[in-house]
């Protein structure tokens, strides 16, 4: 019962899905959480102010002055243990990027100092504009952490990210939060890399590979379990934020390395993103046109940095630095030049030449310096619990 006697401050912003935060409620209840519920007035279009008065067990409060009359919008900032905004529309969003205190909700999660967790929900265009993407990064880099969204069946017949997190994927984001385990890994701090990069041609094409984050993504969640303070590096990926972890979303390996290094320092870092190699040396600034009679145009490449290598020679290098080595061949042989090569202390290798990239499981070879260990196939889950572990171990 981690949750038990926190108090918790739900604010419900305006999307179809907010239907599921009755469900999330009862979870908390059930945990023994006290829970007051905050309606935004688009919140207010989809549940109804007596439906969470009824689950809560309290006074929802829905209007910035008639809060003010009885509560005050500081006192309801300042009780919560977590202020969670679930669903987070794009619009709620838009506004605590912004800072604005035009109404009740937008005033508390100003005035409170409590930890704040959203749970976005909107349609794919919305999440993937750029505008929400400033946004959420405005929002994550001042420390408000995140679930979801994931990708599945949503209002619209679309396909993408945008669907409301789960309410038992919120509660789990709320339980790390409020009560990370104190596992072997408590205090310190992993950086992990996770998923492709894309590196651009020209504003419309890009570069990728077919890395899909789950290994990565594991990772993250594997060592947050344990206990670390985690920051990931991702990708473009379409998998959701592991509960716990502070993701930070990047798209070419330049912007990652940026990512990487402003983390530091750092005890741990895994580094399993598939980054690009090589980017195009001069992208174009508009769309490359198809002229009719011309030749294909050749694209001219530039080396992109080596992450893992900068981190393993960083003045601020993490104790323990452990990367990948995707090998379709003589794969603990490339691996073992590899770990000499890149100056990390671990390389995990594995064969890709099946549906290891964006499969669920993974056949792992582990090269530290006193020799190479073969793990069995198991599932990514698996080889993430496994190495943290392993690394909980080494670090004492
Ligand atoms: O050189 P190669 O791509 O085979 O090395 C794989 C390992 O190096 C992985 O851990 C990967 O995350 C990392 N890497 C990196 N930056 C690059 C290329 C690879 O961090 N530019």
């Amino acid at each position: 019962m981690r949750l038990a006697d926190r108090r918790i401050l739900l604010i419900v912003s305006g999307s179809i899905s907010a239907y599921k935060v009755l469900e999330l409620t009862r979870l908390l209840r059930k945990s023994g959480a006290a829970v007051t519920g905050v309606l935004t007035a688009g919140g207010a279009r989809f549940v109804t102010r007596e439906a969470l008065a009824g689950i809560t067990g309290q006074r929802v409060h829905d209007d910035l002055w008639a809060a003010e009359a009885e509560i005050g919008h500081i006192r309801l900032a300042r009780l919560p243990d977590l202020v969670v905004v679930a669903p987070a529309s794009a619009n709620m969003l838009a506004r605590m990027a912004q800072g604005l205190a035009d109404d009740l909700a937008g005033t508390i999660l100003l005035a409170t100092r409590a930890p704040v967790l959203v749970a976005p929900a909107m349609n794919t265009a919305m999440w993937e504009h750029p505008a929400t993407r400033a946004n959420m990064a405005a929002l994550t880099g001042r420390g408000v952490r995140v679930v979801g969204p994931g990708v599945g069946a949503m209002a619209e017949p679309e396909s993408g990210p945008g669907r409301l997190a789960e309410p038992a994927e919120i509660h789990a984001a709320m339980e790390a939060i409020l009560a990370p385990e104190a596992g072997p890994l408590a205090g310190r701090h992993a950086l992990v890399t996770s998923g492709p990069t894309h590196e651009p041609i020209d504003p419309v094409r890009y570069i990728a590979n077919r890395s899909s984050g789950k290994q990565g993504h594991a990772i993250a969640a594997a060592l947050a379990r344990l206990g670390a303070r985690v920051t990931l590096v991702a990708g473009p990926v379409t998998l959701p934020d592991p509960p716990g972890v502070t993701t930070l979303h990047v798209e070419t390996a330049r912007e990652m390395l940026a990512a990487c290094e402003a983390a530091l320092p750092a005890d741990i870092a895994v580094m399993a993103a598939a980054v690009a190699d090589w980017r195009v040396a001069r992208e174009a600034t508009q769309k490359l046109k198809k002229e009719p009679g011309a030749e294909a145009p050749s694209l001219t490449m530039a080396l992109n940095p080596d992450i893992l290598a900068t981190i393993s020679r960083h003045a601020r290098r993490p104790s323990l630095v452990i990367g990948f080595a995707a090998e379709t061949e003589q794969v603990v042989e490339h691996a073992i030049a590899k770990r000499a090569r890149k100056g990390c202390d671990w390389i995990l290798a594995n064969d890709v030449s099946g549906d290891v990239m964006g499969g669920d499981a993974n056949r792992i070879h582990l090269v530290t310096d006193s020799g190479v260990e073969d793990w069995p196939e198991m599932a990514k889950a698996e080889v993430a619990a496994r190495l943290a572990a392993r690394i909980a171990a080494a670090l004492g």
